[in-house]
């Protein structure tokens, strides 16, 4: 994947905003995972029944979580931090990973990321991205031209089964 640098100026808040999105090292993993258990718990509580969230994200990372991070994360950093992740299969077009820490949300973090993950995906020539959205995230990508509207089901690596919508979009 390209390891390109996007440093962005976000107007709403400017002291605050200027994050960079890069390549993921090894050293990202404990902070992806912990955006992701703080992301989750912070904007899916209404969406999903609170146990069914403890097993999606509680417990420590899989041995093969840092190999994951390094090979296909890209995180958004504020400064030294870590504010949020993404990635994408830049052979399949299938997105995973997008969480933003609680801290870092509302300042255009996520959308940047989504921004980035196509650019990548165009370069690659690639011509539908597609994702399992969360149900509390559809609206959000709907907002960035992603369509689906089907509750499926999605299977998580540690065998949990939860509500999903399955979202594509064509890169015509
Ligand atoms: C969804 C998520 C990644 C958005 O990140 P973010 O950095 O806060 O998003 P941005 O600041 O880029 O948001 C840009 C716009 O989308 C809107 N938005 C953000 N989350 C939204 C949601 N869940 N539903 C609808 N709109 C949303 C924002 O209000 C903003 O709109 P505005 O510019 O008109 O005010 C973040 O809320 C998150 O991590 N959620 C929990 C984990 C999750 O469900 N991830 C999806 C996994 S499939």
């Amino acid at each position: 994947m390209a390891a390109t640098n996007l440093t962005t100026m976000v107007p709403k808040s400017p002291e605050l905003a200027r994050f960079t999105i890069r390549k993921a090292v090894r050293a990202d993993a404990d902070a992806a995972w912990d955006i992701r258990r703080a992301a989750v718990m912070s904007e899916c509580t209404s969406a999903y029944p609170l146990d069914q969230l403890e097993q999606w994200t509680g417990g420590t990372a899989s041995r093969a979580f840092p190999d994951a991070v390094e090979e296909r994360f890209l995180v958004a950093t504020v400064g030294e931090h870590v504010a949020g992740t993404g990635m994408i299969d830049l052979t399949t077009g299938k997105i995973d990973a997008i969480f933003v820490h609680p801290a870092y949300m509302k300042r255009g973090i996520g959308v940047a990321m989504m921004r980035h993950l196509e650019t990548l995906a165009r370069l690659q020539g690639l011509r539908e991205l597609k994702l399992d959205s969360t149900l509390n995230a559809a609206p959000f990508y709907r907002s960035l031209g992603f369509e689906g509207n089907q509750i499926a089901q999605y299977h998580s690596p540690r065998g949990l089964t939860m509500d999903c919508v399955p979202m594509t979009k064509r890169l015509d």
